[in-house]
């Protein structure tokens, strides 16, 4: 991760003695794949392990209707994902876990903060610009399709970031222009009310070379259907790998390991002594890609195997997931509700 928006003029960590706050969402719009787990999950639980920080994690579940899913689909994938994000290591005490659609005070934030955002700004934000896009290149209406949900997007996310009143907020690179105007949101707040009741966020952006590819050598992505999922059955799984692309290259022939699909999830999930054995063996030749696969799915089923089983544990277990959900909810209530508090004040209400 590199900081990449930086927060004059705020006071460090060390003066104000107070937890370095946390925040990121995940829309709840299909299974987590090995992507988003290197990409996303495993960073933010490596930042979780020091305990000065408090982290909060939410399903995106509003973010979700925009696309109109299904309501019984979507409650499973939201429940899933919630279950997924607590057995990859973020089911710890300073983790907060909750569904934003249970901390009402992000949608009240929303409303507040529509009469701050300038629509000029709202035109230019790249979901609702490709969707005009799309409509022009087809010759529709240049709004056809486009609901409000997709239109104010940066504004419930601006909303979520500045309810909770976050420090950091982690994200892939797609999602630097969101953080843009949430701290464009923060400033023009300031300025308009004269008061420094929202704190500017900053955007740790992860960077491109953690990005995995998928069975088809492009980004790994539910939309290219080219997605290993995290937690699939180790049968499924290793039928998953066993599908990723490869050259002809004959096993007794010296390969390139930079360019190959296997190599890169390799490194991401296996240990350092199995990597560069591998490595060593594609220059010198003498490795055939199905040993190479077969070493792949051992390796990426030693990873999961104790974070599916947790995750199965959970997907039974509804009271327990409830418990652990409603302690995060809790939790970011409590939080949401006292900058909601000093927000509408500051506004005149
Ligand atoms: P998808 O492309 O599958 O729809 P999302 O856009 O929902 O994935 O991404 C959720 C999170 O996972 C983001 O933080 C994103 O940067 C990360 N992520 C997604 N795909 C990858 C990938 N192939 N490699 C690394 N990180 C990824
Ligand atoms: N828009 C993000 C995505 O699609 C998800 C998200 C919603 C989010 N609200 C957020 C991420 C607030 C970080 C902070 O990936």
């Amino acid at each position: 991760m590199t900081h990449t928006t930086a927060q004059p003029g705020r006071p460090s960590r060390a003066a104000t003695a107070r937890p370095t706050v946390i925040l990121t969402g995940v829309q709840p719009t299909g299974d987590l794949h090995l992507g988003n787990y290197i990409g996303a999950i495993r960073p933010l639980a490596d930042l979780a392990v020091d305990l000065t920080r408090d982290v909060y994690v939410f399903v995106a579940d509003l973010h979700a209707l925009n696309s109109r899913p299904d309501p019984a689909v979507l409650r499973e994938r939201s429940r899933r994902l919630v279950a997924a994000l607590l057995a990859c290591g973020l089911d710890r005490p300073n983790v907060h876990v909750y569904r934003q659609s249970r901390v009402p005070q992000v949608a009240g934030m929303a409303a507040l903060l529509s009469n701050v955002a300038a629509k000029g700004l709202l035109n230019r934000a790249h979901a609702y610009k490709a969707a005009v896009a799309a409509n022009v290149a087809a010759g529709r209406d240049p709004d056809h399709g486009v609901n409000m949900g997709l239109y104010s997007y940066p504004v419930l996310m601006a909303a979520d970031i500045l309810a909770l009143d976050a420090d950091e907020v982690p994200v892939g690179a797609d999602q630097a222009q969101h953080l843009e105007i949430a701290v464009d949101l923060a400033q023009q707040f300031s300025r308009s009310y004269r008061s420094a009741v929202l704190r500017e966020p900053r955007a740790l952006i992860a960077q491109p070379t953690a990005t995995l590819p998928g069975l088809d050598g492009r980004k790994m992505s539910k939309s290219y259907g080219n997605a290993i999922s995290l937690m699939a059955e180790p049968d499924d799984m290793r039928k998953q790998i066993r599908r990723i692309v490869t050259d002809s290259t004959p096993p007794e022939h010296p390969k390139d390991p930079e360019t190959c699909t296997l190599v890169a999830l390799l490194r991401a999930l296996a240990d350092r002594g199995t990597v560069a054995a591998v490595e060593e063996r594609y220059r010198t030749g003498g490795i055939g890609y199905g040993e190479v696969k077969a070493r792949l799915a051992d390796a990426i089923d030693a990873h999961v195997a104790p974070m599916r089983n947790r995750y199965q544990r959970l997907l039974t277990d509804p009271a327990e997931l409830d418990a652990r959900l409603g302690k995060g909810e809790q939790h970011a209530c409590q939080r949401a509700d006292r900058t909601l508090a000093r927000t509408v004040v500051a506004m005149g209400l």
